[in-house]
């Protein structure tokens, strides 16, 4: 017989976000060391540089466009040695899993990027399914910036029905949200803005 998991009340709660509201906002679902040490190796990748201007659409329908968004990105590898990418990559892996075993999301795998937002970056309204492939189900940003106030400006907003949701991009925050459904956007930072971005498919 097969076992069922043990029930985690984190991603109990998360689910349960999700099926009501179409995103979830999560306080450290990642630890903080961890964190720590991911921003680090992403503010020293993009001092040798690495980063590159982000654009829209996926490899075969790519476009370089800055009146969209504004950002420079960095795919991380799905089979980093780098300890903290590994460890963040796992847990990832383990909250897939609790997903495909307690909800049948049949989720097959993900993909991340590093997100650099300099001071005036921004990203325009917008869905984060392509016109030609359907398969990312669940965007997941979780953001390093330290000390974030109002005033920094660079807030994710979401726009379910009827509702207009403002979240700061505060260290060791994630935002989960249906890639299929949910529009979006990245207000004017007024700061540099760091995250990790990616989607689960
Ligand atoms: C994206 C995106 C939001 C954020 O990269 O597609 O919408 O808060 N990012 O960085
Ligand atoms: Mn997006």
């Amino acid at each position: 017989m097969e076992q069922t998991p043990p029930l985690n009340p984190l991603f109990e709660q998360i689910i349960a976000d999700l099926l009501e509201k179409n995103f979830a906002v999560i306080e450290f679902l990642f630890d903080s060391v961890s964190l720590r040490h991911l921003k680090e190796g992403l503010l020293a990748k993009i001092a040798f540089g690495k980063l590159q201007k982000a654009g829209i659409g996926n490899r075969k329908n790519f476009a370089v466009n800055s009146p969209i968004r504004s950002d420079t990105i960095l795919w991380l590898e799905n089979d980093s040695e780098e300890i903290s990418e590994k460890y963040f990559l796992a847990e990832t892996q383990v909250f897939c899993d609790y997903l495909n075993e307690t909800c049948y999301l049949g989720i097959n795998s993900f993909e991340f990027h590093y997100a650099s937002y300099e001071t005036g970056a921004f990203y325009k309204r917008h869905l984060d399914r392509f016109k030609n492939d359907d398969s990312r189900k669940f965007s997941m940003i979780t953001y390093l910036n330290e000390d974030w106030i109002t005033e920094n400006g660079g807030e994710l907003v979401l726009y379910p029905e009827n509702e207009i949701i403002k979240i700061l991009p505060t260290f060791g925050r994630t935002v989960i949200f249906r890639s299929d459904v949910l529009e979006h956007e990245v207000l004017l930072s007024l700061r540099d803005r760091l995250s990790i971005t990616g989607w689960l498919k």
